[in-house]
């Protein structure tokens, strides 16, 4: 059977605990919004968290499709200490633009090795991340528009809420 290589099993082996701690970080955010009584934030970062723990999984399914043994590693406490709203907020672009950096590394080694199986599995997650990151600059730029406004807030605090 066709497989991956053992270079390209560390990353995706790797990359499986990134996306188990950005579930972490997302969670310890919906925990301090949920805190500060704006459960729409908090509705949002819970479903992020959640999208993080479906992208492991994507990753892990992967690895056994190759017959690649899972080391799962312990994962991290978050970083953030989130003192003000703004503060997840700011951290979830950075952090974005970080995982976009550690798949690109994956894409890169795929396109040095010829492995095109690895590619078209990688496009997935690279259109997620254009996603990701424009969402994610989408809301701090909107929050700084309306966070002098309690009624915009609120708006968007509701709006937040609504995600599926
Ligand atoms: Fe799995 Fe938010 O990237």
């Amino acid at each position: 059977m066709t497989t991956i290589s053992e270079k390209i099993a560390k990353l995706i082996n790797d990359q499986i605990n990134a996306e188990l701690y950005s579930a972490y970080l997302y969670q310890e955010m919906a925990d301090f919004y949920f805190d500060e009584k704006l459960l729409g934030f908090a509705k949002w970062f819970d479903k992020q968290a959640e999208e993080e723990l479906e992208h492991a999984k994507k990753f892990l399914d992967y690895l056994r499709q190759h017959g690649k043994k899972v080391t799962l590693k312990d994962v991290k406490a978050p970083k953030c200490k989130l003192k003000e709203i703004r503060d997840g907020l700011k951290i979830q672009v950075e952090h974005e633009e970080l995982v976009t950096s550690l798949i690109d590394k994956i894409m890169d080694q795929a396109i040095l090795e010829k492995d095109y199986r690895t590619q078209s599995f990688l496009k997935w997650f690279i259109d997620e991340q254009v996603e990701e990151e424009s969402h994610s600059a989408e809301l701090l730029e909107r929050y700084d528009l309306y966070s002098k406004d309690l009624s915009l807030l609120a708006r968007l605090d509701h709006e937040l809420g609504e995600r599926k």
